[in-house]
């Protein structure tokens, strides 16, 4: 089917290998439930995403119901299809490996999710409950990769990375109180460095009960990408809210050009509309063993993050209009997408394309029409200077 349709995918591996040698941290987009669906794939892959992942699938319900695989997986065959990772929620090995199988020939890779922290998930040993099965975690892992390979997939990770068959598996995860129960994880899921389990691992440095509005843990991630960074790729996934101003340093992570000069067609919404201030470099946590960078809320608000934007653009609203009219997504949803494009991001940059006022305006439209005719109004107001609305 992969070949009908003249599907043709990079292996993930291939992408950390190019980064580095672009001398830069991979970049990817988070799963998010609801939102990380193809229109916003396509929008921030535009925007310098190198991998993006799908949100969480049941692999149980893909299993068993086409109407759960139709409306959980769309992929595109006309127009950008990013390198994409679909992410599954599983507790059962052949449940994990069965969904796999039948994504495998329209992505680049499966993962494993190890993080979902909200109660529904865990009570049905879903999410992070997994943080406390390691056994079981490697066991879906390894039954998936096998899986993969009896289809005929290429699963031997760096030998793979020139197949066009290659696909990769891997897991995302958050830490434990007890950092030697995240060690003890790690090392089991991982298995032997000849021939290790997972392709690489995210790493969410918060406990499942650690709200988001808590600093990620530095010193967590710090231990555990040198202790584990040399045998496996690492992402971070957490507060990657601005490439300036990222509380780390690596050689990874040469600074990039900021794009700053949106200030004419964006208002402040506080007092000072001034760009931040890059931070203290003797202040920053080295983790030079880090791979790459994941980020939810950050892109959710600024899918230019990546190309060097600290405030989303017009254009990327633009863009993700554009996405939408050949991947619809329901109405409600292109709303929240666009207010929050247009909102105050998460970094220190808080300008934003609309005020709250306006904002309030956008989700009062009751249709596609009204809403682009709404956007192109307030954009032409601040392109002919007529205020700040
Ligand atoms: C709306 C939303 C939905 C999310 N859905 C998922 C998901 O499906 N799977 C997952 O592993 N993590 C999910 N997460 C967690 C994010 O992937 C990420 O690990 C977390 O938000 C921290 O990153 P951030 O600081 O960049 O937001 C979700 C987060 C948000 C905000």
């Amino acid at each position: 089917m992969a070949e009908i349709l003249g599907l043709d995918f990079i292996h993930p591996l291939k992408l950390f290998d190019i980064a580095k040698k672009e001398k830069r941290l991979l970049y990817t987009s988070a799963p998010m439930v609801r939102y990380s669906k193809l229109a916003f794939r396509q929008t921030v892959y535009a925007y310098g995403t190198d991998l993006c992942w799908t949100p969480m699938i049941l692999a149980k319900e893909f299993n068993r119901n086409h109407f759960a695989r139709d409306s959980d997986f769309t992929i595109s065959t006309n127009g950008p299809q990013p390198p994409t990772i679909v992410q599954f929620g599983a507790n059962v090995p052949q449940e994990l490996a069965r969904a796999s199988s039948l994504v495998a020939p329209f992505c680049s890779g499966v993962d494993l999710n190890c993080g979902c922290p909200q109660s529904w998930a865990c009570s049905e040993t879903l999410g992070a409950a997994l943080m406390e099965k390691r056994e079981l975690v490697r066991d879906m892992v390894v039954e998936t990769r096998e899986q993969l390979r009896r289809d005929g997939w290429g699963v031997d990770k760096e030998k793979d990375i020139d197949n066009p068959k290659g696909r990769s598996v891997s897991v995302k995860i958050r830490v434990h109180k007890d950092l030697r129960k995240t060690m003890d994880f790690i090392t089991t899921v991982l298995g032997p460095d000849q021939d290790r389990h997972i392709d690489w691992l995210t790493i969410h440095p918060r406990t499942r009960s650690t709200p988001s509005s808590t600093p990620i843990n530095l010193e967590a991630l710090e231990i555990l990408t040198s202790t584990f960074g040399d045998r496996v790729p690492i992402l971070l996934s957490g507060d990657v809210f601005a490439l300036g101003t990222l509380p780390f340093t690596t050689p990874l992570l040469t600074p990039t050009p900021t794009f700053t000069s949106t200030t004419s067609t964006t208002v402040s919404t506080t007092t000072t509309s001034k760009p931040p201030n890059p931070p203290d470099i003797r202040t920053l946590t080295p983790l030079p063993k880090l791979a790459g960078l994941m980020s939810a809320r950050a892109l959710l608000a600024n899918p230019a993050l990546y190309a060097g934007h600290d405030a989303c653009p017009w254009s990327a609203v633009e863009t993700f209009l554009t996405n939408t009219a050949r991947a619809p997504l329901p109405f409600k949803l292109v709303q929240h997408h666009l207010s929050e494009m247009c909102g105050p991001g998460m970094g220190a940059d808080k300008r934003a394309l609309l005020t709250r006022g306006e904002r309030a305006g956008l989700m009062a439209c009751g249709n596609m029409l009204d809403l682009v005719d709404f956007l192109e109004e307030r954009r032409g107001l601040r392109r002919g200077g007529g205020g700040t609305g």
